[in-house]
């Protein structure tokens, strides 16, 4: 087995130290905790795969940008330099900062959208799917079948199911679908890339019909990676190359730049030519997120984030992130522990239905799964399965999501192989104790978005 990845393409300047808590303390803390990973405190977490957002490591050119940020309320440099920077990458006439990515999709979304209408996505991320819905509109997932075998080593699991979206249109009326949102990559479906193939006939069929194309960019360079690898015609061909080849189908864009981009916060909303749906995000961006030439952000963040997409492209650096998850996912499949796959760009999204067959959906395996990883060795990760899902907003009843991952989500330039290495020991050591792991009952929860704050406890 090659026990390796293409080796960090930086030094370290800076560290941060982090907590090691005796297995005593891990038990009280998430007792304390009530057994929900966001109530823990950071400082009591070892490794933390709770989310690739917002959580990567800048570097020493986008620190000095922090530093020479200019704080001019209307022109300010940074501005310029990042509609510079982004125009460079996607080949996009204009180019919006917002304060992150779901306020992108706060300004977008009621200019497509609005009551009757429907968005059609390979998948929708949860903050996009509210904001379809807070229009007034209805989302509607279109992924292809093979995502949904984790066993199956498909290329391209992200892709859009050409013909049941082209169903859907002809079922609801081409004039009620608002958009078509392309997620790359597919945060939902395991962190799984979407082919420039399929890309490029979602836009035809699109076209065809006369339906804006919106692609959701948060890890668009981890997705132009994944078709320089795996698809034919572009092995030889730059990041950049294939980013802007992608683009080229949509119309707009929204990011949440906390991902590829590198930054702590940030988004961008990206428009292809003059027309009046960038008026519209004009209009919508001053009073929501601020003056059009910061956006929500300070100059200083405008500025990183100009260098940040630059660095987020970097053949070498992507070589290296996706090395990690392949790292880790051989680790896994050499212990036996199952997962999506092939390996996401992202995360490595365990499959803890069949980690914990002895768990019903409603006892929480993916959850259940996350609270072992922190007990058995301070990891912290999240549920994507029944727990986030939720109950029916009907019945009230819980639902089933069919599917029960436990995600490990790896910041960008922030750990080493070791950490991975602690991470693959724990989990196959729970493997070898599976049937003992518990599952969960709640105890309390919110009406909405349940999963941030319910209280839950382990089934005697
Ligand atoms: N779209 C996708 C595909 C995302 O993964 C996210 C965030 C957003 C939009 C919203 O962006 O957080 O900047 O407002 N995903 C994070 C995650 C939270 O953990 O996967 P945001």
């Amino acid at each position: 087995m090659s026990k390796k990845y293409f080796a960090e393409p930086f030094k370290i300047k800076m560290v941060e130290p982090i907590a090691v808590l005796t297995d005593e303390e891990r038990l009280e803390r998430i007792e304390t905790a009530n057994y929900n990973l966001f109530s823990l405190n950071s400082d009591d977490v070892y490794i933390d795969l709770l989310t690739d957002s917002g959580t990567g490591a800048m570097s020493a050119e986008q620190w000095a940008g922090i530093m020479r940020g200019d704080e001019a309320y209307s022109g300010a440099r940074g501005y310029r330099n990042l509609v510079k920077s982004a125009q460079d990458i996607f080949g996009y006439e204009y180019i919006q900062p917002v304060h992150q990515g779901r306020a992108a999709e706060k300004v977008v979304m009621p200019i497509l959208l609005g009551p009757g209408k429907f968005a059609i996505s390979n998948m929708h991320f949860d903050t996009t799917r509210a904001h379809v819905e807070i229009a007034g509109a209805r989302a509607l997932d279109c992924v292809v079948e093979e995502a949904l075998d984790t066993t199956t080593h498909y290329p391209f699991k992200g892709n859009m199911d050409l013909e049941k979206m082209e169903s859907l249109i002809k079922e609801h009326g081409a004039e009620n679908i608002g958009v078509i949102i392309i997620t790359v990559t597919n945060n939902s479906a395991g962190g799984q890339p979407v082919s420039m193939e399929n890309i490029r006939e979602t836009s035809k069929i699109a076209k065809k019909y006369g339906i804006t194309v919106l692609i959701d960019a948060a890890r668009y360079a981890e997705n132009s990676y994944f078709i320089k690898e795996r698809e034919d015609g572009y092995q030889d061909k730059s990041i950049k190359e294939i980013a802007k080849e992608m683009f080229s189908y949509a119309e707009i864009f929204t990011m949440s730049s906390k991902k590829d981009a590198i930054v702590n916060m940030g988004g961008l909303i990206g428009v292809k030519d003059d027309s009046d749906l960038f008026e519209n995000v004009k209009a919508n961006t001053i009073p929501y997120e601020g003056f059009i030439s910061y956006g929500g952000l300070a100059g200083r963040d405008l500025e990183a984030l100009a260098i940040g997409l630059q660095e987020g492209i970097d053949y070498n650096f992507l070589k290296y992130r996706i090395g990690q998850m392949e790292y880790l996912a051989e680790r896994l499949a050499e212990g036996g522990v199952p997962f999506q796959t092939p390996a996401g760009g992202h995360a490595i999204f365990v499959d803890a239905k069949k980690l914990l067959p002895h768990l019903k959906y409603y006892e929480f395996p993916g959850h259940a799964l996350a609270v072992e990883l922190y007990k058995e060795a301070g990891i912290r990760s999240c549920d994507i399965g029944s727990y986030m899902i939720g109950n029916d907003p009907d019945t009230g009843e819980q639902l089933d999501a069919g599917f029960e991952f436990t995600r490990l989500a790896i910041p960008r330039r922030v750990y080493t192989q070791s950490h991975l290495d602690v991470v693959a020991d724990a989990l196959i050591a729970i493997k070898d104790r599976a049937d003992q792991v518990p599952g969960y009952k709640i105890v309390w929860e919110p009406k909405i978005l349940r999963h941030f704050t319910a209280k839950l406890e382990p089934i005697k």
